[in-house]
């Protein structure tokens, strides 16, 4: 499988660390657009393949960024896509393509804070709780079918760097507990509290 990440990289760490023994999927290639990303350094390290397609010498030709990662991803011959802190957003031509083989996860309870700074927004609306959920990409941003999700509390004080940090330990938890049901073709939705 194929894990595209940007930024940080816990999630795919998570989903690295979790992928063995009888875990039905392998680490095949982790991707980014950004030759900088944290995740891409250490999958080398790991002895994980790895593969760079910056997006900024195609400037918006969205289309032809992802047929370049398409002819990256080719030889790679993935089964399935985790998105694991991807920023950019994927054309419908792109995501049809990868069609019920591609999860994403999202620091939000779905429907909920669709896009960013999905913190900030459930402090300013004075919710009670957070969290996030992990679902199938379709050609919609942040829908697609329910696989899991997981709560945590707001607590009386938090900024958005406190919300964000809670959620994160539950992505660890919930991201890989969800890969390992998806990989082996089960998508009944976890919920954890
Ligand atoms: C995670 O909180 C993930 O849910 C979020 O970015 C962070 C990536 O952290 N994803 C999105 O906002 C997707 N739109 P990581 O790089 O350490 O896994």
């Amino acid at each position: 499988m194929g894990i595209f990440l940007s930024g940080g990289g816990s999630n795919m760490r998570a989903l690295v660390a979790d992928m063995t023994g009888d875990h039905p999927a392998r680490p095949a290639l982790v991707f980014s657009n950004n030759a900088d990303a944290g995740g891409i350094a250490w999958a080398k390290g790991q002895g994980i393949a790895t593969a760079v397609v910056d997006h900024r010498p195609f400037g918006n030709d969205r289309p032809a960024f992802e047929a370049a990662i398409n002819a990256v991803l080719a030889p790679h011959a993935l089964d399935i896509i985790c998105l694991a802190g991807f920023m950019r957003v994927l054309t419908k031509g792109f995501v049809s393509g990868w069609q019920g083989r591609m999860i994403n996860i999202h620091p939000s309870l779905l429907p909920k804070y669709r896009g960013l700074n999905t913190h900030t927004r459930a402090l300013a609306a004075g919710d009670c709780e957070a969290g996030c959920t992990v679902h199938e990409v379709t050609a919609e941003l942040d829908e697609g079918p329910l696989l899991g999700q997981a709560r945590v509390p707001v607590e009386a004080g938090d900024t958005p760097a406190d919300l964000a940090a809670r959620v994160l330990v539950q992505e660890h938890i919930l991201y890989p507990m969800v890969l390992r049901r998806f990989a082996a073709g089960d998508k009944t939705p976890i919920y954890l509290r």
